[in-house]
């Protein structure tokens, strides 16, 4: 007896380290989704299992098998060397405006703990032989009438964020907007992944462009710093610009609703500073003759101007923001944050020059625009048809 315990554990301390020089091998955990697209870029983001090296090999929507011929290679570098992570940022470049790519991930592990990095295990790859392959199409400014659907403010609900999110694929907007507050405040992120991305990547995020617009509480929790790790941006802020079809957007980070001094930060915030970058920021972006040329001109904030005084991020926003959005020919601000709808005409804001389209937590807009128009549909999570809105351009 004695002897056969003596072979077991022997055995079992043989098997431990056999598996411990095993090749690792890391695959998709989840993702991917589509960021910073324009008519020539965009950058893929998924995390994986385990620390790796990714990227990503892109063929045209031509029919053709994914296997027809080597398709070009895209990596993550930095500093000249590939990155090994377990989030990855790939940007495609080179891309034709209103242009379908497929795309394939791949990942393999890498032994980065010497000065001689040695790859560790067989390469794994989405599968494009049994499954259709990601494919996301490029912006175009081209392009006449757009679509876009936008939600926010779930709050890591995922039957709602199912609800709303299912029908993306058979609704075919040009892309998704995330207008903030899609969790409650940024955890880890594997709490990001469960909050909202995992949903997002099953129902949509691979084959839709995705606008994250941030909200207060993705200010909120340690995971705060992750948002442009997984939602990286051109300008290296939440803010950005972009253009498609007719329109040109303006997203718009807003920082935190309370004075900076409030308790609920512990002496972390510095919304008032930021603020100020952001305007100066924003000023610059309507100066350009891009921007100004635009036929339609359409602005994405989570927290929505308010018509009498508010809370001080508002009062702020509105001391900074709106003098430059006012002269800037804004045609619509589309917001969320005050978990219930509300439709501003233009005219009806004291001070406010354009028309503000506040969404509830529970419903989804869908949003078509043309040189002439911004049809603005209402939908509650059953896909009835809450409130229409149609705006025209000026
Ligand atoms: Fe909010």
């Amino acid at each position: 007896m004695k002897r056969l315990i003596v072979a077991l554990v022997a055995m079992l301390v043989v098997s431990l380290c056999y598996a411990d020089e095993l090749p690792k091998t890391a695959n998709i955990k989840c993702g991917p989704w589509v960021v910073g697209v324009s008519e020539n870029e965009m950058t893929i983001v998924w995390t994986s299992t385990s620390r790796c090296m990714g990227w990503v090999e892109v063929a045209p929507d031509d029919g053709s098998s994914f296997y027809a011929e080597e398709r070009p290679r895209f990596y993550e570098d930095l500093m000249g060397r590939h990155v090994i992570s377990d989030v990855h940022h790939v940007r495609l470049t080179n891309l034709k405006p209103g242009t379908v790519y497929r795309y394939r991930l791949f990942q393999q592990c890498i032994d980065d703990s010497g000065h001689s990095p040695i790859p560790l295990s067989r390469v794994t790859a989405s599968d494009v032989y049994s499954q259709r392959p990601f494919a996301v199409r490029t912006l175009n400014k081209g392009k006449e009438e757009i679509s876009f659907t936008m939600i926010n403010d779930i709050h890591g609900r995922d039957s709602i964020m199912n609800a709303l999110t299912k029908d993306i694929r058979a609704n075919n907007p040009d892309f998704v907007v995330f207008n903030g507050d899609m969790a409650s405040f940024m955890g880890s992120i594997a709490d990001i992944e469960k909050d909202f991305m995992i949903r997002a990547s099953k129902n949509f995020s691979p084959n839709f462009p995705l606008v994250y617009v941030r909200g207060n509480h993705e200010a909120r929790g340690p995971g705060y710093c992750e948002f442009l790790n997984l939602f990286p941006t051109s300008t290296g802020t939440p803010s950005q610009m972009f253009f498609h079809g007719p329109a040109a957007f303006l997203v718009l980070d807003c920082g935190e609703d309370k004075p900076d001094s409030d308790i609920e930060y512990g002496g972390t915030a510095a919304y008032d500073a930021y603020r100020e970058q952001m305007a100066q920021w924003l000023k610059q972006a309507v100066a350009s003759e891009e921007f100004k040329s635009a036929p339609v001109k359409i602005v994405l904030m989570h927290i929505p101007f308010e018509n009498n005084a508010g809370w001080w991020g508002n009062n702020e926003l509105k001391r900074l923001l709106l003098p430059i959005l006012n002269e800037a020919d804004v045609d619509i601000m589309l917001s969320g944050h005050n978990h219930g709808y509300s439709f501003r005409k233009e005219g009806s804001m004291k001070g406010v020059e354009f028309p503000i389209l506040v969404n509830s937590n529970n419903d989804r807009v869908d949003v078509k625009v043309n040189k002439k128009e911004i049809k603005l549909n209402v939908l509650d999570a059953t896909g009835k048809l809450l409130h229409e809105h149609v705006v025209k351009i000026e």
